[in-house]
């Protein structure tokens, strides 16, 4: 028997009223995983994520942290599981070490070397002192993840940890997840960032209206919508209709390029052909979709059916 995974939730269903908030999702996260939980605001993910950590009961299905489930196990449930959903709370007229400090009280007390040490991790130590009023959001994000490594953690969960951050907020917190990640702690975080998932994350799940639309690893899924070819030329009409003539199916305009699927052995027959036949190409590259162009082409197809 392998070790459980550090999460997983079958099932998890939410509704509000009449409203599904979240709607029959499935996730696994395994030991490592730097897990994507990609979504468009109101799209569960919050809600999600307080299931999972025991904070709301879900209305059908379970999560397991550890193989443990919250609702049965209790607090021993988020042994080694640490994280916040929209942002940490902390007292803002007491330091950032102060709220620290209470905060390793009420877990049974914690070294000071330990809150210096996670203060660094963090670049806190230089503000450490001051009121937690006075942070900024970026700052009080990285206080919140303090807070999360006193318990030393294996598993993180953050919630849309760079949202509301400035440029500069944001490449400290994606820095900080990678530091982590690096340092053996498996981490899921939620994002509306395409880019900050794609940069970040080994592992996705897409939420739209509570529904995983794709769960996988990031790799495989902009693979599936790779193996296509853009044609650039000054006569893609003409292109496209002898590329249709040699048996490639789908050749499409779109933004005065030809755009086509096809194995490399049939790119080589047509470029031949294009010649012979007196077009010009200016370009003929593989097509890497970006995962903004996944997501778009799965929440539409969604929107379609
Ligand atoms: N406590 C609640 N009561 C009623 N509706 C809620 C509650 N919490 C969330 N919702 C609704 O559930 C949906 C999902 O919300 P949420 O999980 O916060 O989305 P996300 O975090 O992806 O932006 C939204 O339509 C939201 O309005
Ligand atoms: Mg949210």
């Amino acid at each position: 028997m392998s070790d459980p995974s550090p999460l997983e939730a079958r099932g998890l269903v939410k509704r509000y009223g009449d409203l599904v908030a979240v709607d029959h999702v499935d996730l696994t996260v395994d030991r490592g995983d730097v897990f994507g939980y990609l979504g468009p605001n109101g799209a569960g993910k919050t809600t999600s994520l307080r299931m999972l950590l025991g904070l709301i009961r879900p209305t059908e299905g379970n999560a397991r942290l550890f193989g443990r489930d919250p609702l049965v196990d209790g607090a021993r449930a988020l042994d080694g599981v640490a994280g916040f959903v929209e942002g940490p709370r902390f007292y803002p007229y007491l330091s950032g070490r102060r709220n620290l400090r209470l905060l390793g009280d009420l877990d049974g007390g914690v070294a000071s070397s330990r809150i210096d040490e996670v203060l660094d991790i963090v670049e806190l130590r230089d503000r450490a002192k001051d009121r937690v009023g006075g942070y900024s959001h970026g700052m009080r994000q990285r206080l919140g993840i303090a807070a999360s490594l006193l318990r030393d953690p294996q598993l993180l969960l953050l919630d849309e940890p760079t949202t509301g951050l400035d440029p500069a907020g944001m490449r400290d917190m994606r820095g900080l997840v990678k530091r982590l990640a690096s340092e053996g702690i498996t981490i899921m975080l939620s994002s509306h960032v395409l880019a900050e998932v794609e940069e970040l994350c080994n592992r996705v799940a897409i939420i739209r209206k509570g529904r995983i639309i794709y769960e996988g690893r990031l790799d495989e899924l902009l693979e599936s919508a790779g193996g296509g070819y853009v044609l650039r030329t000054s006569e893609p009409e003409r292109a496209r209709t002898l590329l249709l003539a040699h048996g490639i199916d789908g050749a499409e305009l779109e933004q005065g390029e030809v755009r086509f699927q096809a194995e490399p052995a049939a790119v080589e027959a047509v470029s031949i052909a294009l010649g012979q036949a007196g077009i010009g190409i200016s370009a003929l590259v593989p097509r890497v979709a970006t995962l903004e162009e996944l997501f778009l082409d799965m929440t539409e197809h969604e929107a379609v059916a």
